[in-house]
């Protein structure tokens, strides 16, 4: 397996291009199997979780085609995705379990074709991440759902018929699935406690380009009036929140100064808020955000929660930027049951981290040491780079297949600003 070595203690100065949002490309790509006709895709980020939704879009029989060339804007791939037969509604598990985002194509398969079977995704690192409001949702849309030997098995002969679904915490793939699904029932469907996150809305105002009714986007009560059929779009990727913040925080931390170019601050203001309080100053420029300290970096509490709060996904590498900051910070994960992973890994190289619970005590430390560390899930081992970037001396990031799955050509990104950061490719 191959591994990121760095060297910390240079400042990150220059441009970092953000990439196309890793979790609304997720759901967009699913969102080719509601028509027969094309869906073209621009600013698709080169992710290995896009690959796998590829993959598993390929085997239900949707024909991808990519294009180097960026026509609409941004610096990520235009796709092609036409979906003229689905010649397979069952998503395996051996693909379901390599990314639990293969959740999204189970809306999308029933609504289009009536039935589907769809691998249970499974756990992961962070939580047992349960999909049983996703279920029980579709029920609600007139599907019948049984699991049997770790699959979903959804049908609805008679197609989906809208319905009020009323969901008890906020999940964002869950909206997503329904708001899929309902694009195509019969009659109207109301989403109460949506999802209000940019992916959301970047997914809603696509269906809403293939000829979806949706109204109340960006709330979180959304009214899909359901139609006959969605026709082709073309739609661009809006720029990655949780990939933005964390270039942030990697040049707040090594106390750079970097503009991020494609940035956009109406998806990050609780995150400039934050980051604003703990000394950094996050400014819009006219290509994207600039990035410095303003003087030195102090403890600030946080809580994540569903959007427009702090995100989680940005909890990790929140937590590794409080290492070094003066004063102690009270950082508090109310999404998931185990997102403090990265913590053993940063007290590893020093950090001052006492966990009860739900809530991490950060203590500010006058610096990290360099050490070999345990990549465990996408965004800690983002977190670890990025301690790894401000700590004297060497860090080895180890299992760095999770960064590869959430962030595009990191150690070039970072490389050039100014990082001692390189690639050790595992032995073949
Ligand atoms: C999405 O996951 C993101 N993934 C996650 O990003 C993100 O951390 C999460 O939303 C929260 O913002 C994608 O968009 C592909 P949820 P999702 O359903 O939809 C509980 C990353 O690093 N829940 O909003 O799976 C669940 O256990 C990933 O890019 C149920 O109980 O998260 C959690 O406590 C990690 N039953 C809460 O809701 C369900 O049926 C929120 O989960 C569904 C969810």
């Amino acid at each position: 397996m191959d591994s990121i070595r760095i060297v910390g203690g240079k400042p990150l100065e220059g441009k970092i291009y953000i990439s196309g949002a890793k979790n609304a490309a997720l759901p967009l790509l699913a969102a080719s199997l509601l028509t027969d006709e094309t869906l073209t895709l621009g600013n698709v980020p080169h992710l290995a979780d896009i690959t796998t939704m590829a993959n598993l879009l390929s085997q239900h029989g949707v024909n991808i085609s990519l294009n180097g060339e960026q026509k609409l804007g941004g610096t990520g791939r235009v796709m092609e995705l036409k979906a003229s037969n689905v010649s397979n509604v069952t998503a395996p598990y051996d693909l379901v379990r390599k990314m639990r985002a293969s959740i999204l194509v189970l809306g999308p398969l029933l609504a289009r074709c009536g039935q589907a079977k769809v691998s249970l995704p499974g756990g992961c690192a962070i939580g047992t991440r349960p999909v049983d409001l996703h279920i029980s949702a579709l029920e609600n849309l007139g599907a019948t759902i049984s699991i049997d030997n770790g699959y979903i098995n959804a049908n609805a002969p008679n197609g989906l018929r809208g319905a009020e679904i009323v969901f008890p915490v906020v999940t964002v793939t869950g909206t997503e699935n329904i708001m899929m699904a309902a694009a195509l029932a019969k009659g109207q469907t109301t989403i109460v406690n949506a999802a209000r996150e940019p992916e959301v809305v970047d997914l809603a105002n696509c269906l809403v380009a293939m000829g979806a009714r949706i109204e109340g986007i960006g709330s979180d009560r959304l009214r899909i009036t359901g139609c006959d059929r969605l026709h082709g779009a073309t739609h661009s990727v809006i720029p990655d929140r949780i990939e933005t913040g964390t270039f942030a925080m990697a040049a707040a931390i090594t106390d750079g100064d970097v503009e991020l170019i494609g940035a956009k601050m109406e998806h990050l203001n609780s995150v400039a808020r934050v980051l604003s309080k703990a000394g950094v100053s996050v400014t819009e420029t006219k290509h994207g955000l600039q990035v410095c300290r303003v003087n030195g970096l102090h403890g600030v509490d946080v809580m994540t929660e569903p959007y427009p709060s702090f995100p989680t996904d940005l909890q990790a590498q929140f937590m590794a930027l409080m290492t070094v900051a003066e004063g102690a910070s009270m950082i508090t994960e109310t999404i998931f049951e185990n997102r403090f992973m990265h913590v053993p890994e940063l007290q590893r190289m020093g950090a001052n981290i006492t966990v009860h619970n739900a809530s991490a005590m950060v203590r500010g430390v006058a610096h990290l040491n360099g050490a070999p560390v345990m990549a465990t899930d996408l965004r800690a081992s983002v977190s670890l780079a990025l301690a790894g970037l401000a700590a004297k001396g060497e860090t080895i990031l180890n299992r760095i297949y999770h960064l590869d799955r959430g962030y595009e050509r990191l150690e070039e990104k970072l490389a050039a600003c100014g990082a001692t950061i390189e690639r050790i490719r595992a032995a073949a």
